[in-house]
């Protein structure tokens, strides 16, 4: 049967998608050194674990769903996913393997738990799903692993609620646990922490209620999944509500994690960066 063997977290700034080709300048620059330390841990998990798929729950910022039409869920099923010029001058990069097998089953799953999905045979990923992969995966190590794309809506109000995205976790973590074949599957979930693009508040971080959201997230999510949206963009910023995506993750995996990872970094543009491992327990 498929498994899952844990979720992955991180911040997802266009920045880094410049940065991670000058990675090797970069480690020893004051500005970049203590964010990229954060990821060779990860590396080495991934490596060790050698996980079959990745389920990247993320939010898609205008590449793929613009305003016109917004679907609060929506989930891949196509054989290979691109990414394409967003604006932010970060190189386009080879495509992603899907696995249109799982996706579906994952989608009759979701359906029939009552959550009105989305379905995507076509979907352009952006920074919010290639930033992480390129991370954890480097050097085009992600073309080595299968891929299925969640995305949650950030962007056009309203959002759903942290319990909805927990229990769309859920379920997607029942899902993988129903799936016949013998596969390795790891959970991303990427956005976060505490930022504000825009307004009055641009530039807003609190390192307090991440660090409160990093430790929770391990053995007391169901405390996050209890906040409200409001609560999200009060505490983290406009933008810090994208923490639904690792609400969401942390809903797929079992009861009992142990963090094996953590590193929390302040600031990468005008954003909190936190990077985590979550091992499931066997
Ligand atoms: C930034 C952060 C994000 O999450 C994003 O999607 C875009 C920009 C930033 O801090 O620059
Ligand atoms: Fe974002």
């Amino acid at each position: 049967m498929a498994r899952i063997i844990g979720g992955l977290t991180t911040s997802h700034i266009p920045a880094i998608g410049n940065a991670v080709p000058r990675e090797k300048e970069l480690v020893n620059d004051p500005y970049w050194r203590d964010f990229f330390a954060g990821y060779p841990p990860v590396r080495a998990w991934v490596q060790k674990m050698e996980p079959d798929v990745a389920i990247v729950i993320y939010n898609d910022h205008g590449l793929n769903f613009f305003l016109d039409k917004m679907p609060t869920f929506a989930i891949g099923a196509a054989a290979e996913y691109k990414n394409a010029d967003e604006g932010w001058g970060i190189p386009t990069i080879p495509p992603f393997q899907g696995d249109p097998e799982l996706s579906w089953h994952i989608i009759e799953s979701l359906v029939d738990a009552e959550f009105d999905i989305t379905s995507c045979q076509e979907m352009l990923v952006d920074h919010g799903f290639t930033v992480p992969m390129q991370l954890f995966w480097p050097n085009y190590g992600y073309t080595n692993v299968r891929t299925i794309p969640i995305s949650i809506n950030t962007v056009q109000h309203p959002l759903p609620s942290p319990a909805r995205c927990y229990k769309l976790g859920q379920v997607v973590g029942r899902a993988v646990a129903s799936y016949p074949k013998d596969i390795k599957v790891v959970v991303l979930g990427t956005g976060g922490l505490s930022h504000q693009l825009d307004g009055e508040r641009a530039g807003f971080i609190n390192k307090k209620f991440d660090l409160m959201c990093m430790d929770k997230i391990v053995n007391d999510p169901e405390s996050l999944a209890r906040l409200s949206i409001h609560d999200l963009v009060r505490e983290a910023g406009a933008q810090g509500a994208e923490f639904i995506q690792w609400i969401a993750m942390r809903g797929a995996l079992h009861g009992k994690v142990s963090s094996i990872h953590s590193n929390y970094h302040i600031p990468i543009s005008n954003t909190a960066v936190g990077v985590m491992i979550l091992e499931n327990a066997a």
